[in-house]
C-alpha cells in the first residue's frame, strides 16, 4: 500500500554527499515546521502547560561550520579508529565513504549546506527525536536529502559553539540533522543496504 507519506518515508535514506547549492529559507521553514508539527510530552513553563519543547538552530554560515567540523572531527577520528579492529567490514565501506568524499573531507556533517540542531531538555529525548525523523520525512518529500548525525552532538567542549547554540546546561542537542540536494544517489552506505537492514520483527496477537 502506497501514497505520497509512505513513499517519502520509504525514500528516505541517509544522504552523505551534498551539492553546495543553498536551499531556500523557505523550504527550511516549511520543514522545521513539519518538525514542530511532532507529537510531544507536555511540561510546566511558569505555571502554564505547554508542549513542542524542542528549538532549531540552523546552522548556514561556513565559519560556525569550520567550527563544528574542527571540534568533532578528532573525536570522530579517535572513535571510529577503534571500529576497524571489531568491524572490519563496516570500517572498509567507512574508508570506502571517506574516499569518495570532495576536498575538504568533511566527514562529520558531509559539507552539507544546512546542520540542523534540535535542542531540547535532556528530559524530552522522546518528543526531540519524534521531531527529527518528521524533519527527514519533509525533507525528503521536498527532494532534499538528510542524516542524522549523531557525532555532531558532541561539541559541548567547545565554549563558542556553546554560545552560538546557545546551550544551557539542561539542554541536549539531538540530530544535529545535516540537509541539502543530494549529490548523488545513496549508495555508498556504512554498511550494504541489503546485509545490515533488518526486517521488522511484528507480533499479533
Ligand atoms: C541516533 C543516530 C545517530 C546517527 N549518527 C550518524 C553519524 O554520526 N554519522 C552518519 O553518517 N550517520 C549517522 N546516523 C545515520 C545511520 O547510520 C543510518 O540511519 C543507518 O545507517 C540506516 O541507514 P538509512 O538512514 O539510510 O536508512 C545516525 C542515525 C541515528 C538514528
Amino acid at each position: 500500500m502506497m501514497n505520497p507519506v509512505i513513499e517519502a518515508i520509504h525514500k528516505r535514506r541517509s544522504i552523505r554527499s551534498y551539492e553546495s547549492k543553498p536551499i531556500p529559507r523557505d523550504v527550511i521553514n516549511a520543514i522545521l515546521e513539519a518538525g514542530n508539527q511532532a507529537p510531544s510530552r507536555g511540561r510546566e513553563m511558569n505555571g502554564d502547560f505547554k508542549f513542542q519543547p524542542w528549538r532549531f538552530v540552523v546552522v548556514e554560515d561556513p565559519t560556525f561550520k569550520q567550527k563544528l567540523v574542527q571540534t568533532t572531527l578528532p573525536i570522530w577520528k579517535k572513535m571510529t579508529e577503534s571500529i576497524g579492529e571489531t568491524h572490519p567490514e563496516l570500517y572498509k565501506n567507512i574508508v570506502k565513504l571517506y574516499e569518495a568524499l570532495p576536498e575538504p573531507k568533511d566527514m562529520v556533517y558531509y559539507s552539507a549546506p544546512v546542520i540542523l540542531f534540535v535542542i531540547g531538555p535532556a528530559s524530552f529525548a522522546v518528543s526531540c527525536a519524534l521531531a527529527c525523523e518528521n524533519i527527514m520525512i519533509a525533507a525528503t518529500s521536498l527532494g532534499l536529502g538528510s542524516c542524522y548525525v549523531g557525532f555532531g552532538m558532541m561539541v559541548k567542549g567547545n565554549a563558542e559553539i556553546v554560545q552560538g547554540l546557545e546551550l544551557t546546561d539542561d539542554e541536549r542537542i539531538y540530530g544535529p540533522i545535516v540537509l541539502g540536494y543530494p549529490k548523488d544517489d545513496p549508495k555508498v552506505r556504512f554498511m550494504d543496504q541489503h546485509e545490515s537492514y533488518v526486517e521488522p520483527k511484528i507480533k499479533w496477537i
